[in-house]
């Protein structure tokens, strides 16, 4: 008697052509995992799918600007190859700083389309079959940011809170389903974030590598967490926001994504 031919498993991953979804890449890549890849940058996902084939991981890349219909496209392409998704890393997202009222409309709603469309879509289209096996799992990237306002960077944050909310819903709804959906929410990380945020990195702000968010929020899906907060400083600052008035927090987080922000870029006086 011939058997049904198992289907090949792969960990799908959006925004891995830069920080936190390149690590991603290189770390599930060493676990043995076949990855699907995705991200506007085409030359940048050829680049790394040659690095992580040579060293003979399975890889296959899908460039899609998730802010265009991307999701749908990824989703109808992994269905056309037959590829299982077993682990959906919902990672592509961007920010931009400043005045809500002074950032072009058109950024704001295309960041919401990456970090809450996209995340959205991905997310339901890829949970039912890994409900219907069992098996699987989901993390979603958002940040410390959505765990409170964050004027200067309004929407950001609220897409981040949304993540957050969102994320630990379905972790609730689908435990019992075998499938275990996770927050990841780093703070500051050293990537090329900032550059795309179109802000400054910030100076004397506790930075974490991607590698070192990566490995936090692979200890945590091994542990079936539902958050996981990379790095102590960052849980101590979400602990502390917790204790304080809300009104409190808003003003420090405005303090923190503005007027911190103009003092490290005040030029030093000359004597
Ligand atoms: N770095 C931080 O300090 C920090 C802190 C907290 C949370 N996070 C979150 O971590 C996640 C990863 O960010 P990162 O720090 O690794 O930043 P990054 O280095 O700028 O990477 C962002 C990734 O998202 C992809 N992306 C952006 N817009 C896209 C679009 N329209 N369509 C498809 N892909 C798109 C980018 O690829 P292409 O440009 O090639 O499309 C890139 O691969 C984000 O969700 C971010 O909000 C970052």
């Amino acid at each position: 008697m011939t058997s049904a031919p198992i289907p090949p498993r792969y960990a799908l991953i959006t925004g891995a052509s830069y920080g936190i979804g390149e690590a991603f890449a290189r770390q599930l890549a060493a676990q043995g995992w076949r990855l699907l890849l995705t991200a506007r940058s085409a030359d940048r996902l050829q680049r790394l799918q040659r690095e992580l084939q040579a060293g003979g991981s399975e890889i296959r890349i899908f460039p899609a600007d998730l802010a265009a219909g991307g999701a749908a496209q990824i989703a109808q392409t992994a269905a056309a190859q037959g590829l299982e998704i077993e682990l959906l890393i919902n990672n592509a997202g961007f920010g931009a700083g400043g005045d809500f009222s002074q950032i072009p409309l058109d950024r704001q709603r295309a960041m919401l389309d990456v970090n809450l469309g996209a995340l959205l879509e991905l997310t339901h289209a890829f949970l039912p079959p890994m409900r219907r096996r069992g098996r699987g799992a989901i993390i979603q990237v958002g940040s410390v940011a959505g765990f409170q306002p964050a004027p200067y960077t309004a929407v950001y944050a609220a897409s981040k809170a949304f993540v957050l909310n969102f994320s630990l819903a379905l972790w609730r709804e689908n435990r019992a389903h075998g499938v275990h959906v996770m927050a990841l929410c780093p703070g500051y990380t050293d990537t090329h974030f900032f550059e795309a945020a179109g802000s400054r990195r910030p100076k004397g702000a506790w930075m974490q590598t991607p590698e070192a968010v990566v490995k936090a929020a692979l200890r945590g899906l091994a542990r079936r967490q539902p958050v996981v907060i990379s790095g102590w400083p960052n849980r101590a600052v979400v602990l502390v926001t917790r204790c304080l008035p809300r009104r409190w927090v808003v003003h420090a987080a405005a303090w923190v994504f503005r007027e911190r922000r103009e003092l490290s870029e005040t030029p030093k006086k000359e004597h």
